[in-house]
């Protein structure tokens, strides 16, 4: 696949050698593009490194113009992609002026149009963007994410540029080829996020759980190129791109909601925090305080990962141990227990775990261990998908694996 990359005067800018070679991986050639503002944020240097091509940003460069005109290079591409996209850039578009080599590209070109915006959140939801990027939708422009979070500014809210790997595996997907990822053809199922078990219709039983994890392995499985299906508890995230998402409440809905996805599927990875026990009885009216004390009578929940674990033709299964204590002692005897293929350690507590951008994690199968020390929470995933991979390939064949083009460790 080609893809011009356009690269403009963000911030975000700095993940752009990381977005090149994520796509890259995926068997992509690239050819940058940069605005003027855009090499105030990122060298041209690093990215002809690794893009593996020199990059152009003048209109006027005679020289590239000869090699390969605004107008082929517009032909060339079968997607253009401008991650990340500025405010300004977005307006450029709509108002259709070329004034530079990237927009007049935009112009000239027939191949879908992908912008991944990012911004401080004040200028994403300022009217005149929210306008812009309406047209742009309407003109079948696609507007991947942006995803809400800490931003550069300090702040919090809407206006961060998605992850490299989530942006990659959206424009692949547009193209219709989902490229050469690791899971390539592979359903994956994914729980993510807590439970809500209700106590009355005003109150339920909840964790801390936030459902980062999850979504962040739901994400870096369908930018390894996997069908994915996320089954998620409330959480206030932003729906990941590129993936089916089911919505539940309680580990009832959950445990229905997982075997009917889980039909055909390869790998399931169970990172949902469920609840243990649930009010044996749901109080219809609203519980009036009376007494200084009161008891609540508890059921256990369905155990959804022993249930899938158990099914004849049961897929790759994975599951999660957070515990305060004991770790490894308790999730070795999770995996031997519920007859796991792997389970993923990690510490819960005050300072770890939950409710974090980051974690460290140990993850176990028979026969072996591997550590990954604290990073964010999408590079976790990220490790935890390729490690996934590999024990699966290995459980169910090499030869069930997709044929990966593997670009050099100088990249
Ligand atoms: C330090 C700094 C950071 C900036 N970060 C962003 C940003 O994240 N998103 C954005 O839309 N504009 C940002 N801007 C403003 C753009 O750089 C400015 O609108 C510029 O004209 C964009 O040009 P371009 O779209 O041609 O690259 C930033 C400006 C500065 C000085």
């Amino acid at each position: 696949m080609n893809i011009v990359l356009g690269i403009t005067g963000g911030i975000a800018a700095y993940k752009a050698p990381d977005l090149v070679r994520r796509l890259r991986e995926r068997g992509a050639e690239i050819q940058i593009v940069m605005t003027a503002s855009a090499e105030e944020f990122v060298t041209g240097t690093a990215l002809q490194a690794v893009s593996g091509k020199p990059i152009r940003s003048n209109l006027w460069d005679k020289e590239a113009e000869a090699a390969m005109s605004h107008i082929e290079l517009a032909r060339w591409a079968d997607v253009v992609l401008i991650a990340p996209a500025t405010a300004e850039v977005m307006a450029r578009i709509v108002s259709g002026a070329a004034p530079d080599l990237l927009t007049t590209i935009c112009l000239a070109t027939e191949a879908p149009i992908a912008l991944a915006p990012a911004m401080n959140h004040v200028m994403w939801n300022n009217p005149a963007t929210q306008a812009n990027r309406a047209v742009l939708e309407e003109r079948g422009i696609h507007i991947v994410g942006p995803g809400i979070g800490s931003q550069a500014c300090g702040e919090e809210g809407a206006g961060r540029m998605l992850e490299p790997d989530a942006i990659a595996a959206t424009v692949f997907n547009l193209t219709g080829g989902k490229g050469q990822g690791l899971l390539e053809g592979r359903k994956v199922v994914v729980t993510a996020g807590p439970t809500r078990e209700a106590i009355d219709p005003v109150r339920y039983i909840t964790n801390r759980s936030s459902g980062k994890m999850g979504y962040g392995i739901a994400s870096a499985a369908a930018a390894q190129g996997a069908d994915v299906v996320l089954i998620s508890g409330p959480v206030n995230l932003p729906e990941p791109p590129g993936l089916e998402i089911i919505r539940v409440e309680s580990a009832k809905d959950m445990f229905v909601a997982t075997h009917e996805a889980i039909r055909g599927a390869d790998i399931f990875i169970a990172a949902a925090a469920v609840a243990d026990y649930r009010p044996s009885a749901i109080a219809n009216q609203k519980i009036k305080k009376h007494d200084e004390s009161m008891t609540l009578q508890l059921t256990r929940c369905p155990d959804i990962l022993a249930s899938v674990a158990a099914l004849d033709a049961a897929p790759f299964t994975i599951g999660f141990a957070a515990e305060t204590e004991k770790l490894a002692e308790y999730a070795r005897g999770k995996l031997e227990k519920k007859k796991l293929d792997m389970i993923v350690a990690n510490r819960v507590g005050q300072d770890c775990g939950f409710d974090r951008d980051d974690n460290a994690a140990t993850v176990l199968w028979n026969g072996g261990e591997r550590s990954f020390p604290t990073s964010s929470k999408v590079e976790l995933a990220r490790n935890l998908i390729e490690l996934a991979a590999e024990h699966f390939y290995a459980v169910r064949g090499p030869e069930t694996q997709p044929r990966l083009s593997i670009i050099s460790n100088n990249d």
